[in-house]
């Protein structure tokens, strides 16, 4: 393979790195001055996009790009500094001065990680903020597009929907997500059963290594390559950009949101769900989504409402006799469906009033309102009527929790397990997310739904998968099992969240960690270890 040279500024911080110190303070400095001494770009000077917390917008910042308000407390641990790199030379530094200097970095693109690894640690580290590397540039002709990692899933979905109304990218359903972090821990959506995920539409990627090096598809080698798409990049590396193939979606594609209470037969009906919906036309897509609401007026009883979304790539008139076919039960009506080109239904899913402008696609920076712990969980058998009735009590019980069942099946289970490091293809039903969220702050509330959240995933367990319990990447949950930030244990990573996310390619991953950071520079709590 043929690496390209590094640039000369990063020789040169390389050069004068000759002293290592451990203590804050002092590592920060050191920090600090590796930069400007050496990179030295009078447009965008370092200085301009190193933050500490000197600065008045460093809390700001550090917030803006956060999801889950359990990470935003006075007691969660602060970057010594943020750097937000506005060219990939700043990132280059970042790797070199960090590592050279003995501070953890935290990558963040979106911020979106269920449990702050993109922003919070337990050692000395700085934040790598990726949002200002956000350009997206479509390329009809060859039908792809190069999407750098600080770029929204929703400004991809908007940007594509300005050049093509017959385009669209298997991706998030929420419009915030960042590429950075979502593509590269797999990334789905309700394209998926004719798509695959985003990494099974990924063609090429630009990498920072751990040393400072820009690598390609080409100079990083197929394995690297592989690992990217699906092993959590941060384990490897900094994502600049993805180049992405583009998916055919018709001019309308027809939407719906069909809900049932329990009293009017969404048991049943969920049941029935659960053995047509892995089997449906690939062009069919329909989540399921249970949440407590008030029976009475008074809030006195509640009782479950089950929303079952839907997506169709074509339209009314050719979805009504299919879902009179394949799931009569549901009684679909063409007054219960809507038409829209598909970049409006991407608004749709994220549950915004049909009309909504798309240009809601681009607002970005919402300040996280409330705490949430979220778990998955792989079905494989349907779950018997008695034990759905069971999830609807406990929910109830709790009431501050909402479900999400998402088929798989389709092009899904067309894809090998280890064609990626995303191993959960053929065989699955559907994949469970559960997430229980509160508002007030407090260790008392913090117990009682991360309790509740464990004590469900318990309840769980005779339904799901088992040998491993298969669990999601990109719905973090450190239950599933954490090294510390500072240690490294393969046998802890290999018999708990090596096997959850990656079954079979975890072995695979370790061996392409060990080549390219054999040291752990780019190591979490759930990192890849090396050998
Ligand atoms: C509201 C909401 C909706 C969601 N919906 C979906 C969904 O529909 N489908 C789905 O698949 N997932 C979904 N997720 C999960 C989401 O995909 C993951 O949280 C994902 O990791 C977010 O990526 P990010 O860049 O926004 O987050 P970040 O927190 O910035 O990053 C997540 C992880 O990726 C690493 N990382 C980030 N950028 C880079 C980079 N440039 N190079 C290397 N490593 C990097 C981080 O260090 C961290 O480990 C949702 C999450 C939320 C909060
Ligand atoms: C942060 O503060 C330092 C001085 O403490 C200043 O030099 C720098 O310009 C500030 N950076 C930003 C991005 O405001
Ligand atoms: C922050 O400000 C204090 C007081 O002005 C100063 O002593 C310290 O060196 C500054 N830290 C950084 C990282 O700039
Ligand atoms: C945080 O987001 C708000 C709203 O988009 C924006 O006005 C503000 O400038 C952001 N803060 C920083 C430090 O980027
Ligand atoms: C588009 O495809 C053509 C033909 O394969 C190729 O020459 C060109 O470089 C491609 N453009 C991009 C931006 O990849
Ligand atoms: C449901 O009832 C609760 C009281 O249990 C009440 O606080 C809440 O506002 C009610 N919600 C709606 C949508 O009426
Ligand atoms: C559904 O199919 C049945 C029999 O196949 C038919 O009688 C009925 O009219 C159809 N309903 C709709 C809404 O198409
Ligand atoms: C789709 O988006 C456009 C552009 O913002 C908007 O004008 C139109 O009303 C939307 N249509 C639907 C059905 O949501
Ligand atoms: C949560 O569980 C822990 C350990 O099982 C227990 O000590 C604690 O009292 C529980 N807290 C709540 C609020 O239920
Ligand atoms: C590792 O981190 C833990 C806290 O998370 C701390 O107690 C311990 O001393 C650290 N060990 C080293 C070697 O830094």
């Amino acid at each position: 393979m043929n690496v390209p040279p590094l640039p000369v500024a990063i020789l040169a911080i390389l050069l004068s790195v000759v002293a290592r110190t451990t203590s804050g303070s002092s590592s920060l400095e050191n920090f600090l001055q590796c930069f400007p001494n050496h990179i030295s770009n009078p447009s965008t000077p370092i200085s301009s996009v190193i933050l500490t917390s000197n600065n008045s917008t460093f809390t700001s910042l550090l917030l803006n790009l956060t999801s889950n308000r359990r990470y935003t407390t006075p007691t969660t641990p602060k970057p010594l500094a943020i750097v937000a790199a506005q060219n990939p030379s700043h990132v280059q530094a970042t790797i070199i001065c960090a590592k050279s200097y003995g501070l953890q970095i935290r990558i963040r693109s979106g911020g979106h990680d269920y449990e702050g690894l993109s922003y919070v640690s337990q050692v000395l580290f700085v934040v790598l903020d990726m949002f200002n590397l956000n350009s997206i540039k479509i390329d009809l002709r060859n039908e792809t597009a190069l999407v750098q990692a600080g770029a929204t899933m929703g400004e991809l979905y908007y940007y594509i929907a300005k050049e093509s109304d017959v385009h669209g990218f298997p991706g998030g359903v929420c419009p915030t997500l960042g590429a950075g972090g979502h593509i590269s821990g797999g990334g789905y959506g309700n394209l998926m059963r004719k798509y695959g995920l985003s990494v099974d539409n990924v063609v090429d990627a630009e990498l920072v290594d751990v040393n400072g090096r820009i690598l390609n598809r080409k100079t990083m080698g197929e394995d690297l390559f592989w690992a990217i798409r699906g092993g959590g990049a941060a384990s490897f590396g900094v994502v600049l950009s993805w180049k992405i193939k583009l998916a055919s979606v018709p001019p309308q594609v027809t939407v719906f949101r069909v809900k049932k209470t329990v009293e009017q037969g969404a048991t049943d009906l969920v049941y029935k769900w659960q053995l047509v919906a892995s089997e449906l036309d690939n062009d069919l897509f329909i989540r399921v989504m249970p949440l407590v609401i008030n029976e009475t007026k008074d809030g006195q009883k509640k009782t479950i409402q089950v929303s079952f979304i839907g997506q169709f790539l074509g339209k009314i008139d050719r979805l009504i006799p299919l879902m009179n076919k394949s799931f009569p039960e549901l009684g679909l009506k063409e007054t219960d469906c809507a038409e829209m080109p598909w970049v409006n239904s991407t608004l749709f899913w994220y549950d915004y009033p049909i009309g909504t402008p798309i240009e809601e696609l681009l607002v970005k920076n919402k300040q996280p309102t409330q705490f949430f712990k979220s778990k998955s969980d792989y079905v494989k058998e349907p779950i018997p009527k008695i034990a759905i009735e069971s999830i609807w009590k406990l929910m109830i019980e709790v009431q501050d929790i909402w479900m999400q069942w998402n088929p798989y099946g389709g092009k899904m289970g067309e894809i090998s397990s280890s064609e990626t490091p995303f191993p959960h293809r053929a065989g699955n039903l559907f994949l469970i997310q559960y997430e229980t969220y509160w508002e007030k702050e407090g260790n008392d509330e913090m117990n009682r739904y991360m309790n509740f959240s464990r004590s469900f995933h318990d309840f769980l367990t005779p339904y799901v998968s088992k040998f491993p319990r298969e669990a999601f990447l990109n719905y973090r949950d450190l239950d599933v099992g954490a090294n510390p930030s500072n240690s490294t244990s393969i046998d802890v990573a290999k018999s708990s969240y090596g096997r959850a996310y990656f079954k079979d390619n975890f072995e695979r991953l370790v061996q392409v960690k060990t080549r390219v950071d054999p040291d752990n520079f780019f190591k979490h709590e759930q990192s890849i270890p090396p050998y």
